[in-house]
């Protein structure tokens, strides 16, 4: 039995059988006959539920050279607003949301990135921020949200120069692991600034995110900053 333990311990420092798809991107021990197994339910949903197999209408609000974005509103087709619901889920369980409603989710607009594989690889919904929203260090709630589940979810973090004039909250942005650093999680939010409103170009100061990781923690002050 020590020796059991032994090589196990081994194994991991040696890193041993440790790999990440290069489709799905998750990380996993193809030696662990439970980590082949939860790789294999997760790879094939993961892939189905990001295909991007294109819509009769498109609200297509910004073009690149390796993608696009499209905008879903509530009101949307059901196979639009189903496809931003699954990717949303996605995201929720990378950032380790439990499946919270959305704050306001009649006003919930979802910008997801396509890119040239058809694929949706990143994903951003952006609120508007009503009052009780916008100050957050008076740490008011919205209404229509209990406090428990407020102070669980929403230990919302702003850029430090300005909560006070946010009028569009960023309550999830989320990015393909295998496609972070290509500026899409930017390119997102720059859409969102000059299509959120209509008529009007919003300033990074307009933007707030509700913020519960490191890494958006990393993005968001290098994005408020530049
Ligand atoms: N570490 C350090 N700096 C970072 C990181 C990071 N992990 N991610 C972004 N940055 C900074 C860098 O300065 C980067 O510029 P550079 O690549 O030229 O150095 C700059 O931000 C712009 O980065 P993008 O390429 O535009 O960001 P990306 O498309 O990789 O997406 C995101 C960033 C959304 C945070 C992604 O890493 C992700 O999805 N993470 C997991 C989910 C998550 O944590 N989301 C944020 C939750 S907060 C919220 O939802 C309100
Ligand atoms: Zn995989």
């Amino acid at each position: 039995k020590q020796t059991d333990n032994q090589l196990i311990i081994d194994a991991g420092q040696k890193q041993f059988g440790a790999t990440t798809c290069g489709s799905c991107g998750m990380l996993y021990s193809t030696d662990s006959p439970e980590d082949n197994f939860q790789h294999t339910q997760f790879h094939q949903r993961f892939l189905d539920t990001i295909k991007f197999v294109g819509w009769k209408k498109e609200r297509v609000v910004a073009e690149f050279w390796d993608g696009k974005i499209i905008l879903v509103l509530p009101d949307d087709p059901k196979y639009a607003t189903k496809k931003a619901e699954d990717v949303r889920r996605i995201a929720d369980s990378e950032l380790g949301f439990q499946q919270i409603t959305l704050s306001s989710p009649s006003s919930a607009k979802t910008y997801l990135f396509i890119n040239s594989d058809r694929m949706v690889v990143g994903c951003l919904v952006a609120e508007n921020i009503r009052q009780a929203f916008r100050v957050l260090e008076q740490q008011e709630k919205p209404k229509d949200m209990n406090k428990e589940d407020f102070m669980e979810h929403h230990r919302a973090w702003c850029c430090s120069t300005m909560p006070e004039k946010a009028i569009c909250g960023v309550s999830r942005i989320w990015v393909f692991s295998l496609m972070r650093r290509k500026g899409i999680a930017t390119r997102l939010l720059d859409t969102v600034r000059t299509t959120f409103m209509y008529g009007s170009h919003l300033t990074k100061e307009e933007i707030a995110f509700s913020d519960p990781t490191p890494e958006g923690k990393l993005f968001a002050t290098k994005y408020c900053e530049t």
